[in-house]
């Protein structure tokens, strides 16, 4: 018998456009995992995660269009691998009722994010976004995921599901696999070109702090020129000089080279000439993204195509875990 393959999940907000901390934090090592041949993945654009906060319908349904083109255009390839939309799956959210009954109320309170996001939209602390870990959970446990691919600002997030499976399968043994997060050291938390102790974020309010994967090269290249660095002119990482540190990260994940060749590379040479040399090697790196992206959103119809066959791939994975969990639950079978 074919031995069963371990399983790779993950997701991603469309709630406004992707930063290149998204792109090197996870979409990247989506793509080499898919192509390290050694995983089923499943991928998907977590629409319903995004109406925790308010969003104008017509940019979230254009926004949920251009996110499913730049994972095409980043390699995500749909023989590979089961690409969709989480709002066309309802096992997700079936899912995640029954997890929120296993899931304290202490638990979630003590979520970071949850705390952040409370008080940055302190005038719509809605229940979504208290039980958001929850369906994040419905999210991965759904597909007995072994790994999750994300930065590291989910960490506990995934942690969260791994509790919930164990709580879970302690009442009803070998329901779901419990989960692992996969936070490569590279690319694992990009920070802010403007205050390097903050992550790279698109909420950002101001501009200059993130790069965003649509960037034009000029916006990339201006961007990194006036990124904050330290009060010496030596490239060289180290925990005292955050901002310098941050570029030498995203230049060895966006070039392939090591720490220490980055640091080799720039000996002597200063913030001058490292500033232009680490725009240079992201606007090539993003390149054929944002051209490949513009092309594919032109035929809507096959983004439509490609969605429609992801998310059958996905229900008849979820509709046969949701029947599992609700007979071990004792629900009456629906027929
Ligand atoms: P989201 O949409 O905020 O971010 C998507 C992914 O990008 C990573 N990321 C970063 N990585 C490095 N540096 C940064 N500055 C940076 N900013 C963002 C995030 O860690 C994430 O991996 N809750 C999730 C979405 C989600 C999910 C899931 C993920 C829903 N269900 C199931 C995994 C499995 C989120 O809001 O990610």
């Amino acid at each position: 018998m074919e031995k069963k393959r371990k399983v790779s999940l993950s997701g991603i907000q469309p709630s406004g456009k992707i930063t290149l901390g998204n792109y090197l934090g996870s979409i990247k090592n989506w793509v080499d995992i898919q192509d390290s041949d050694e995983f089923d993945n499943r991928y998907c654009v977590v629409d319903l995660h995004a109406i925790t906060v308010r969003q104008n319908p017509d940019d979230l349904r254009e926004q949920t269009y251009q996110l499913f083109a730049q994972l095409l255009a980043a390699g995500l390839d749909p023989d590979k691998c089961v690409l969709f939309i989480q709002s066309h799956v309802p096992g997700h959210p079936e899912l995640s009722w029954v997890l929120s009954c296993f899931t304290m109320f202490g638990e979630l309170s003590r979520m970071t994010q949850f705390k952040d996001k409370s008080q940055r939209h302190a005038d719509n602390v809605n229940a979504g976004l208290f039980t958001y870990p929850v369906l994040m959970a419905a999210d991965i446990l759904i597909y007995d995921a072994d790994i999750v691919p994300v930065g590291e600002d989910q960490r506990q997030h995934v942690e969260l599901a791994r509790d919930i499976a164990i709580r879970f399968n302690n009442r009803f043994p070998g329901s779901f696999v419990v989960p692992e997060a996969f936070i490569p050291k590279e690319g694992a938390k990009i920070m802010s070109l403007q205050d390097p102790s903050r992550k790279m974020s698109k909420s950002d309010s101001n501009e200059n702090a993130y790069i965003l994967v649509m960037d034009s090269p000029d916006d990339i290249l201006r961007k990194f020129k006036r990124a904050v660095t330290d009060s010496d002119s030596r490239v060289a990482f180290s925990e005292d000089k955050p901002g310098v540190s941050n570029l030498i990260n995203i230049y060895s994940v966006a070039t392939g080279k090591t720490v220490a060749q980055v640091e080799a590379e720039f000996e002597g040479k200063g913030y001058g000439a490292f500033k232009p040399a680490v725009a240079e090697a992201v606007i090539e790196l993003l390149r054929p993204l944002r051209e490949k992206s513009l092309e594919l959103l032109k035929d809507r119809a096959y983004l439509e195509d490609v969605m429609a066959k992801g998310a059958q791939k996905a229900r008849d994975i979820t509709d046969a875990k949701v029947m599992d969990i609700y007979d071990r639950l004792g629900f009456v079978r629906r027929r």
